[in-house]
C-alpha cells in the first residue's frame, strides 16, 4: 500500500490513451489483442482514468451511452474496459472509477449503468451495487466467462 499513499486522482482520458492499460491488463496472454472498441470515440464516451501523484496511469474505463436490452426506453450507460495496473490491483483504485463513473451518469441523467463483467469480477460488481442479471455467456474477444451486470439509478 506505500506505493498509493500519495493522491490518486481521475480524470478524462481520450480514447488513445486508454488502450495502453486495456492491452497490458485485459489482452494479457490472450490471442485476440484488440484493444479498440466500437464506441471508444463517440461524442458521447467518457473515459475516465486513474493517476498516481507522478501522472502514471494506474487504472482505466469506458463509459458509453449504450441501450440496457431489457429495458431499451431507459437512458443507459454501458462500462467497458474497466482496468487497473495489475500490479496495483485490490488497492481501492477500480472502486474510485466506479464512484466517478457514478458521478458522471447521475449529473448527465442516465438511469442505469450496465456492463458485461468478467465472472472473475462479479463480485467486485456486485460489491459497489450492481446486480448480476441473465444467464452467463462466453464473450468472444476474450473466451471468458462473462454476466451482465446492472446498477439502476433512477428508481
Ligand atoms: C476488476 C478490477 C478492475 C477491480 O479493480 P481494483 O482496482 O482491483 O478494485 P478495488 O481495489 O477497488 O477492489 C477490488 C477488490 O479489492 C479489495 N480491496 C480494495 N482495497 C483493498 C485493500 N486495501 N486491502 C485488501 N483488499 C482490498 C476490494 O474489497 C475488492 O474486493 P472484491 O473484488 O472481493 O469486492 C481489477 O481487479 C482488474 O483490472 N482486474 C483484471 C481485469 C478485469 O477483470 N477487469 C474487469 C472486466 S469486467
Amino acid at each position: 500500500m506505500t506505493y498509493l499513499s500519495g493522491d490518486i486522482h481521475i480524470r478524462a482520458m481520450n480514447f488513445l490513451e486508454v488502450r495502453p492499460l486495456r492491452l497490458e491488463v485485459l489482452r494479457a496472454g490472450m490471442a485476440n489483442q484488440s484493444v479498440e472498441f466500437d464506441g471508444d470515440d463517440e461524442a458521447t464516451t467518457v473515459h475516465l482514468g486513474a493517476f498516481d501523484e507522478t501522472e502514471v496511469n494506474i487504472g482505466v474505463s469506458s463509459w458509453m451511452q449504450r441501450p440496457f436490452q431489457p429495458e431499451p426506453d431507459l437512458k443507459a450507460l454501458q462500462l467497458r474496459g474497466m482496468a487497473t495496473a495489475v500490479h496495483l490491483q485490490r488497492h481501492g483504485v477500480g472502486a474510485l472509477l466506479l464512484e466517478a463513473g457514478l458521478n458522471h451518469a447521475q449529473e448527465n441523467g442516465f438511469a442505469v449503468i450496465w456492463a458485461n463483467a468478467r465472472d472473475a469480477a462479479l463480485n467486485f460488481y456486485n460489491r459497489h451495487g450492481y446486480t448480476t442479471v441473465g444467464e452467463g455467456f462466453i464473450e468472444s474477444v476474450t473466451q471468458l466467462p462473462h454476466h451482465k451486470v446492472v446498477k439502476y439509478l433512477l428508481r
